[in-house]
């Protein structure tokens, strides 16, 4: 075990460190049924209570019709979780804007502030299609453009009248505000320039697959100046993979390990998969990093990609010792990453190993920060409204602070 080092003024701040909810399943071997962990119910709220408990400061908590629905499972595990916030993935081609404003807010309140949302406009066409989603690539990021508009107006309590090329609105409104003013922080990722250009434009963060520093510079770099052409800043942060350990050596021998189930027919298929039904260039690129092949798996010093062999999105991992992984991060925050979501396999023990062994190299107190909570602000006064309500009562008496 490491000691903590203090920080000193060369050493920035700590970045926000977010951990991940595996709602498509778990397990120690990829690619395998030996030691596989089905989803479960029980299993998340274990993950969510231990990451709320070591001090991360949330859980990104992914979308796709191969896992459990990201605001349902937040539901559910909000009461179960006191500081721990939920990244939740949000794709605007399945929700109205409306309902997306009013599910968004009443999590807010219901957890004391502690909702953020990961647009994600999507990068599996024939999944889309199966959720009745047709538009095409950069169509889908005009789309998230136009809801995303409707939606910041309504958190924003304004009287929403809007006409798009996709989406309308007429009227709209939200009398229960979200606890973070004007609305719950937009995170957002995407490789291509349609999604650099939105990110720029209506999102508070960007984030980025774990691609070597010199790429990700040029990401953030492209998304900046996008940003300040507009008048924007943005905060940064990587999405990756961890793989901890005290010395160089077992850290490298439990990355072997987490692919020493897998066989080559497996990645063929996979990387097949993605080719073919992915039209993301954030996963294109992923896949380049290795080419599918298992020998050049270290694509930069102490960055992995034997995890993008089969998972899709987030495929490398930063592999090390404390010091060194610390070390790798801080290279990252150099280019102006501050926020890090991490996972590991499993998600259950590597949240313990990397908040025990990472946090005190990062400056991160035990049990991390201890933000006080958020009140819940009053439901808008229905100032014009003097009807009751549907359910028959009179409109709320105090207005909104
Ligand atoms: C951190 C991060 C998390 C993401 N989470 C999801 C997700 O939960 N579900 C999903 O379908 N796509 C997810 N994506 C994919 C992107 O939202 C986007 O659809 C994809 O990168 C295609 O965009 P591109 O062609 O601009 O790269 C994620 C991307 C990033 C960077």
């Amino acid at each position: 075990m490491t000691t903590p080092s203090p920080a000193t003024a060369a050493t920035p701040a700590a970045p926000d460190i977010l951990w991940f909810l595996p709602t498509a399943g778990d397990g120690a071997y990829l690619g395998s049924e030996i030691g596989h962990r089905p989803v479960d119910p029980k299993y998340l709220a274990e993950i969510a209570r231990a990451a709320d408990r070591l001090g991360y400061y949330g859980v990104l908590v992914p979308t796709g019709q191969s896992m459990e629905d990201p605001w349902i499972t937040a539901a559910a595990l909000i009461p179960q979780t006191e500081r721990l916030r939920f990244l939740l993935a949000l794709r605007p081609g399945v929700f109205t804007p409306a309902l997306a404003a009013r599910q968004a807010a009443t999590l807010d309140r219901l957890s004391n502030g502690r909702v953020l949302i990961n647009v994600v406009a999507g990068g599996a066409p024939q999944e889309l299609a199966g959720d009745g989603f047709f538009l095409d690539h950069d169509a889908r990021y005009d789309h998230a453009r136009e809801f995303l508009h409707i939606w910041r107006g309504l958190l924003a309590g304004e009287t929403v009248r809007y006409e798009g090329e996709h989406l309308k609105a007429d009227g709209g409104r939200l009398l229960f505000p979200p606890v973070q003013r004007p609305h719950p922080p937009l995170y957002f990722g995407g490789s291509s320039p349609a999604a650099h250009q939105l990110a720029a434009e209506l999102h508070d963060a960007y984030l980025t697959w774990g691609e070597p520093p010199e790429q990700v510079k040029a990401k953030i770099d492209d998304v900046r100046e996008r940003a300040a052409k507009l008048g924007r800043t943005l905060r940064y942060g990587l999405r990756v993979h961890l793989i901890v350990r005290e010395t160089e050596a077992e850290a490298w021998a439990a990355a072997d390990r987490l692919i020493s189930h897998l066989s080559d027919d497996t990645i063929a298929a996979a990387q097949k998969r993605f080719r073919e039904e992915s039209d993301a260039v954030g996963q294109h690129r992923m896949a380049d990093l290795h080419g599918g092949r298992r020998d050049k798996l270290e694509i930069s010093p102490n960055l992995w990609a034997g995890i993008g062999l089969v998972r899709g999105g987030a495929g490398t991992a930063l592999v090390g010792d404390p010091k060194t992984v610390a070390a790798r991060i801080r290279e990252y925050q150099a280019l102006g990453i501050d926020t890090i979501v991490a996972s590991g396999y499993p998600h259950l023990e590597e949240s313990y190993r990397v908040a025990e062994l990472l946090f005190p190299e990062l400056g991160i107190p035990a049990g991390g920060r201890r933000d006080r909570l958020a009140p819940v602000p009053a439901p808008v006064a229905a100032r014009t409204e003097t009807r009751l309500n549907w359910e028959g009562f009179p409109p709320p008496l105090v207005a909104a602070s």
